[in-house]
């Protein structure tokens, strides 16, 4: 190996991204593969801590893979598997797992959330989470973990638990730290500009997904919400507009004093018609690239399967060095 530090991350398979997660996140996972070594997985066992339908998570598994190649990863710079298809998390996960406190757990906010909207299904798998996520961060000694705000206090934990892992068997395991990307603006709903723009909000003209067509981005770039000045410029208070040129902003590459003089003298009609075009247009590429991708099943499946072959390898060692160290008697 070389001394390029070790990134990694997981997406959970929601099949496909808002403009929110792409701007905002996956959009910089492609430029990263020269600067560090990257492993990125799709975490299917993470999706099952709530209730999922057979089909469609297996679906949606396999869109999300394409998804994150068709926005640039490239699987021969990059390892990318799915999460189920490498059996060293799961067993890490149990040794973590006796190094993580009942008190930790139940201090996590999303764990509370969690119970709170699915108050029918508190599982174990949902409290246990975040040691899942751990155990894929340490299975494979990972330095950086690029992390949202809200998966943070997951962070932490997986170094705490290294921490602890550390003290009772001795130094081992790196203790992860999150990599807050310099770019990756927020992008809010296009309905509440003042709320984060979410797959789960009930209003669909809030939300911007990657793989929407060109008349359905424009249209709801039309339908925007905005305020009742007539004047395209980046100040407090006007949050819809803000939001529009962050976005149009990181589409375009044009800072927000050149897109006021474009837009100077003119209304928030030719501003939203423009921000429409814009996006739809830096995503075309990336809906051909999927379509070609899902259309291809037999190149998909070559490429998760050399992703999950490398990831075994990779955690493998890891994985069996940690056996040794709490005392499980070597098979070889
Ligand atoms: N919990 C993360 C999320 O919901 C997904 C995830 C699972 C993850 N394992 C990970 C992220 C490891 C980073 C590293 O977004």
């Amino acid at each position: 190996m070389d001394d390029k530090k070790l990134i990694f991350s997981g997406i959970q398979p929601t099949g496909t991204f808002t403009l929110g997660n792409y701007i905002g996140a996956v959009r910089n996972w492609g430029p990263l593969q020269d600067e560090y070594n990257c492993i990125y997985s799709v975490v299917n066992m993470h999706a099952i801590t709530v209730r999922q339908d057979p089909a469609a998570l297996r679906k949606n598994t396999l869109d999300s893979y394409a998804l994150l190649m068709a926005c640039g990863i490239d699987i021969n710079k990059s390892i990318l598997f799915i999460q189920s298809h490498v059996k060293t998390h799961a067993e890490l996960n149990w040794i973590l797992g006796c190094c993580t406190q009942f008190g930790e757990l139940s201090r996590m906010t999303q764990f509370k959330e969690k119970s709170q909207r699915h108050p029918d299904d508190i599982n174990a798998g949902l409290f246990t989470y975040p040691v899942l996520m751990a155990a894929d961060i340490l299975a494979y000694n990972a330095d950086l973990v690029p992390v949202g705000i809200d998966q943070k206090q997951h962070l932490e934990l997986a170094r705490n638990i290294a921490q602890r892992f550390n003290q009772r068997y001795g130094d081992f395991f790196t203790l992860p730290e999150p990599y807050i990307a310099e770019v990756g603006a927020k992008v809010m709903s296009l309905q509440d500009p003042t709320k984060k723009m979410s797959k789960s909000d009930e209003n669909p003209n809030a939300v911007i997904s990657i793989l929407d067509d060109k008349d359905t981005i424009i249209r709801k770039f039309k339908r925007a919400v905005t305020d009742s000045e007539a004047e395209v410029a980046y100040r407090e208070g006007k949050d819809g507009i803000n939001n529009l040129m962050t976005i149009y902003s990181s589409v375009t590459g044009k800072d927000f004093a050149a897109i006021e003089s474009e837009f100077a003298g003119k209304g928030y009609g030719d501003f939203k018609l423009a921000v429409g075009e814009a996006v739809a247009d830096h995503l075309e590429p990336v809906r051909t690239e999927f379509a070609r991708l899902s259309g291809d099943k037999a190149y998909l499946k070559e490429c998760y399967t050399a992703g999950a072959e490398k990831a075994l390898r990779y955690s493998q060692r890891i994985v069996l060095k940690a056996y040794h160290k709490v005392g499980f008697v070597d098979l070889k």
